[in-house]
């Protein structure tokens, strides 16, 4: 008993003096300036409650360039947005250790070369995969809002709205529903494909995209809990859920399924042949599903900004309605459009844009591998120290007035032909919502517009009465915000409207 109090007060006074060895380091010279913080957990609380009032006030106090403290973590913070390339250039700024501690942390796994796996596997979404996975895609999403449209017919008149004295029929869902019932839906076939088997999908009905939504929003709950290290066993609910998709994700059952996507087909090919285990690649494969609710909650944003702002989506209509009328002959029912044609509306594409501006919360973070010395533009060098975390945080050169004015109003035309300035010299990358390393940079944002046009030609949309949300500042660092609260949209469907096809 006497033996054990003495380890316990061993270890703690170890800890401390660990903690306290980390946690009072004095600055060296040329390290940037430090954010005093509290004496015990640094900055950890205002960075907590939202990253880019906490950073934008201290860059008001020391500059462009500053370490703050969260508990025992130091993190040098670069600020000017005119380093994004020697940023992304510096050799010593590690990407690999972060995505290890996630795919640790959170997902319970790990991957012994992510290098190789990730140089592999990015091939697959760019280029003639990327259009082969568009095209199935694109058939996916077509199926998934045929199926909204069999919803708007057994449940039209649910909602009778009275709009200048005519009654409207409407539909009436959660937008997060609409959103899981279509394009998420649409991702899950195209990252998954569909059974060999005609009968198949009966046979294996828990392998299904509601069934992963369901799970995935029990897991997405704790996420920020299990990324500061705490075990997913304190988090029961979320535990199961995570079995019940690791068992689901079966890599042996999923290459026999048809149309598996390249992506996930080349992941596990790749990992079975440099023989990672079993329980790794399942990991692996809920990773890149978890991933494309990026691409849902970019969705769901635009979505509802063209519902709480009607002029967005009459000019939207309006610029799609151009563009259809200028292919369709003799009111044909199909028009074809390709990905570049859709990619090029100037105006889809500044909207997408400002809605990334707004609602993107990536940080864009490294490992430092060696003490380094960093030129920041106006020449001055700084010392950035073996074993800090380095970071470039894109959301506050979004909401920084002197490049975007009026930052916190959402503009959808701010980003047709303009170009946009810091300390008077024009920025090469002044959105950078992907950080530098996403693979998926050119097809997530290909799928939004797609899913976008598609509603936006079938469906009549309307935010009802009151209904009202906003991102959670809390979750910056995720690379979309999640909102604080879901909405309920109206929808109907637009009848005599065009079906819009993919051309390669
Ligand atoms: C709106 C959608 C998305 C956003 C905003 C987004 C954002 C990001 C950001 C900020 C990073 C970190 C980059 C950096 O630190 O430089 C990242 C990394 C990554 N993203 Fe995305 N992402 C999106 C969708 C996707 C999708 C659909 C995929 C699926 C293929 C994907 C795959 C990845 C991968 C594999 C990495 C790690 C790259 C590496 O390890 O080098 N992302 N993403």
């Amino acid at each position: 008993m006497w033996t054990t109090g003495v380890c316990i007060a061993i270890a703690i006074t170890a800890f401390l003096v660990a903690y306290i060895r980390l946690a009072f380091r004095t600055r060296r010279n040329n390290e940037p300036p430090y954010v005093a913080g509290h004496f015990l957990w640094g900055s950890g609380v205002e960075f907590s409650q939202n990253v880019v009032l906490f950073l934008h006030k201290s860059q008001k106090q020391l500059g462009d360039i500053f370490t703050f403290r969260v508990l025992n973590k130091y993190i040098t913070i670069i600020m000017d947005p005119h380093c994004y390339e020697d940023f992304n250039k510096e050799r010593n700024f590690d990407f690999a250790p972060m995505v290890a501690k996630v795919n640790r942390n959170i997902f319970g796994f790990t991957v012994k070369d992510s290098f190789g796996l990730i140089t592999y596997a990015s091939k697959t979404v760019k280029g003639k995969h990327l259009r082969s996975s568009m095209k199935i895609f694109t058939r996916n999403l077509q199926d998934s809002l045929e199926e909204l449209m069999k919803t708007n017919d057994t449940h039209a008149s649910n909602c009778n709205v009275e709009a200048d004295g005519n009654t409207i029929d409407w539909s009436r869902e959660s937008l997060r529903t609409m959103m899981s019932k279509t394009l998420f839906t649409a991702i899950f076939y195209t990252a998954f494909g569909h059974s060999a088997d005609p009968s198949g999908e009966e046979k294996v009905k828990d392998f299904h995209p509601q069934v992963f939504d369901k799970n995935f929003q029990n897991f997405h709950k704790v996420f920020n809990y299990l990324w500061i290290g705490l075990p997913r066993r304190l988090f029961p609910k979320a535990a199961e859920s995570y079995n019940i998709m690791c068992q689901l994700l079966n890599h042996h059952e999923l290459l026999q399924r048809n149309e598996v996507s390249d992506f996930v087909k080349f992941s596990i090919e790749y990992m079975l042949q440099v023989g990672e285990k079993d329980e790794d690649i399942m990991g692996h494969t809920l990773v890149y599903l978890h991933v494309q609710y990026n691409t849902v909650r970019l969705a769901y944003w635009c979505v509802y900004k063209m519902v709480e702002q009607p002029r967005v989506l009459m000019d939207l209509e309006m610029e799609l309605s151009k563009a259809i009328e200028e292919k369709r002959e003799d009111g044909e029912e199909t028009v074809a459009f390709t990905l570049n044609e859709i990619n090029k509306l100037p105006l889809l594409d500044s909207f997408l844009k400002e809605t990334l501006r707004m609602y993107g919360g990536a940080v864009m973070i490294r490992y430092c591998t060696d003490d380094t010395e960093f030129k920041m533009p106006n020449g001055q060098k700084y010392a950035v120290r073996k074993g800090n975390m380095v970071a470039m945080y894109p959301p506050t050169t979004h909401m920084d007035p002197e490049i975007f004015k009026d930052p916190e109003a959402f503009k959808h035309d701010r980003f047709v032909n303009a170009t946009f300035y810091k300390y008077g010299k024009e920025l090469k990358n002044p959105l950078a919502p992907f950080g530098s390393l996403c693979v998926a940079r050119q097809m997530a944002p290909l799928q939004v517009k797609w899913f976008l046009v598609n509603l936006i030609n079938s469906f009549s949309l309307e935010l009802p009465e009151g209904e009202k949300t906003e991102p959670k500042t809390e979750c910056y660092g995720h690379e979309i915000l999640p909102p604080v609260n879901d909405v309920q949209v109206h929808f109907r469907v637009k009848e005599g409207a065009p079906v819009l096809a993919y051309s390669d």
